[in-house]
Order: C-alpha cells, then sequence, then structure tokens
C-alpha cells in the first residue's frame, strides 16, 4: 500500500490521540487562534485535524469545495499541508481570507477561491498553483436546506427538492474528484434532516451517491454533535415535544470516507 500519511509505526503506541475508531465524541471545540467557530454552518477543527492526519502528508494537497469560514485551510496550513478552498459567498470567502491570513506560514501554500463548485474549472485552479492533482478532498456540503447559507440559487442550500439536492452534489462530487489523485482518499461531513413527520436520510443518500461513482466506501463514522446555535437553550422543550411524539432528537451525523481506485 501507497503510503498516505506521516505516522510511523514504530511509534504507534505514541499516536494516542488519533481516531481509529467508528464512533467520535468530541465534547469541546478547537476555538484556538484563527479557528474562531463564528459561522453557524461550521464543523469542529477537530473533523479536519483527525482526517489529514490520517490520509494526508505534510505538503500533500488538500481541495475544500465547500470552505465556509475555512475550518480545513485554517488546520491543513497548521499541519503543514497545502489547501485550496472554494466557496460560492465571496463575503463569507473574504471573512475566512482574512482570518486564514492571521496564521499565514512560509511553509505552505493556501488559496481561496470564489466560485461555484459544481461548474468551475478545477484543472484552471489547480494550475494557477502549478499543480494538476490534489490529494486529499474534504466536503462538508449545506445539509440540504437546514441552513440556508445565501439567495444564490447556485447555493445547495436553495435547491427546491431532495432530487435536485442531490443532483447538484453530484456535480461537485464529479467535479472535486476528477482532480484527486488516484488511490487517495475523499471525506463527506453530512448529517440528516426531518421534515413532513418523517427522517429524511440525507447521510445514506450522499453516501449512496459517493459509491455510484465508483469509489470503495472505507468508512462510516458518527461523530457526536452538543447544541446547535439554533436550539441551545431549548434542550427542555425539545426533549418534552420527543416524549410526546414518537422522533428521537438528532445529536449525531456522519463522516463517510472513500478512496478513489480508478
Ligand atoms: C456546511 S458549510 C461548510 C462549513 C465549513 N466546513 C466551516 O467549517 O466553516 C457549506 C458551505 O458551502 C457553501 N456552498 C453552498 N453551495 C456551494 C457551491 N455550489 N459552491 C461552493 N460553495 C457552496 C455555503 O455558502 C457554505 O458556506
Amino acid at each position: 500500500m501507497g503510503k498516505f500519511n506521516d505516522l510511523e509505526l514504530s511509534q504507534w503506541r505514541e499516536y494516542t490521540d488519533i481516531e481509529t475508531d467508528s464512533l467520535w465524541i468530541i465534547d469541546k471545540r478547537d476555538n484556538s487562534g484563527a479557528h474562531s467557530g463564528h459561522y453557524h454552518g461550521n464543523f469542529v477543527p477537530q473533523i479536519p485535524h483527525q482526517l489529514f492526519s490520517r490520509y494526508t502528508k505534510k505538503g500533500d494537497w488538500i481541495l475544500d469545495p465547500f470552505m465556509g469560514s475555512g475550518t480545513s485551510l485554517i488546520e491543513a496550513q497548521r499541519m503543514g499541508r497545502n489547501s485550496i478552498g472554494i466557496e460560492i459567498q465571496h463575503d463569507v470567502a473574504k471573512e475566512a481570507y482574512d482570518r486564514i491570513y492571521t496564521e499565514k506560514n512560509d511553509v505552505v501554500r493556501t488559496k481561496v477561491v470564489v466560485a461555484d463548485s459544481q461548474t468551475c474549472d478545477m484543472n484552471k485552479i489547480l494550475l494557477s498553483e502549478s499543480i494538476n492533482k490534489v490529494q486529499f478532498v474534504i466536503m462538508h456540503p449545506p445539509y440540504w436546506d437546514i441552513v440556508k447559507f445565501s439567495e444564490n440559487p447556485n447555493d445547495l442550500s436553495n435547491c427546491d427538492s431532495i432530487n435536485e439536492f442531490l443532483d447538484s452534489f453530484g456535480k461537485v462530487i464529479d467535479n472535486s474528484l476528477s482532480v484527486l489523485e488516484k488511490n487517495r482518499y475523499c471525506a463527506v461531513v453530512i448529517g440528516d434532516k426531518y421534515a413532513d413527520k418523517q427522517v429524511i436520510p440525507l447521510g445514506f443518500y450522499c453516501m449512496n451517491l459517493m459509491m455510484e461513482k465508483d469509489l470503495l466506501l472505507k468508512a462510516i463514522l458518527v461523530k457526536n454533535f452538543g447544541e446547535t446555535k439554533g436550539k441551545s437553550n431549548k434542550q427542555g422543550i425539545w426533549r418534552y415535544r420527543a416524549l410526546a411524539s414518537d422522533f428521537y432528537i438528532f445529536k449525531h451525523e456522519y463522516i463517510f470516507i472513500f478512496k478513489k481506485v480508478k
């Protein structure tokens, strides 16, 4: 198996902070330095940190086609990995760029692009950094319409139906995978949704979509999430509603890991 990380197996006992189990309980967000956690819909930096430790080497290039507040890019920069983040909203990308820059170092390159990841020319973006492949793709798309990120019709959170959402997400997958090096990895972070009195298993729909792209499914990770901004201070109400009805309160999301073998 080709080497795809920097782990020294002779020291495996020392890697106590690197996850190898499929259940991830992360209680506290890493809010250090440029990680601000202000962006509604961000993920905890520990997710990219863990994934980059297992699936990338120093000097690799990482692509995040749903950059948001730049959590992946900050983590990549800290870990000596180059990265490209694509974000459809100009003001969000600008704010992220400024914050990422506060931790800039000369060891790695970090590029922020404002574009629609469904249709942007990935080869051109990579060529501007004199590369033609990336070694890891991390995707944290909108969980369909749970959080409306913008008014832009090409923003995935504005899709009118689940099929439209999957179709749009499929375009981002195809576009991103076209520049992923063979035998390297891609991760999708996504949760489910509840609508019309039933669960919409967004996570599994997205997992199936990825599998249809001839990728090998390597892991289904379940990660806890604490209070979202929308539900903070409302725990009691939600618990009452659940007890009075027939549903369970979502407390987890998924991280799916795939390997590109073709
Ligand atoms: C779930 S958030 C990602 C958050 C990010 N992981 C963070 O920690 O801040 C999804 C992001 O994708 C962006 N987005 C939605 N549709 C997009 C598209 N077609 N191309 C690029 N970005 C898109 C949204 O504006 C939003 O910032």
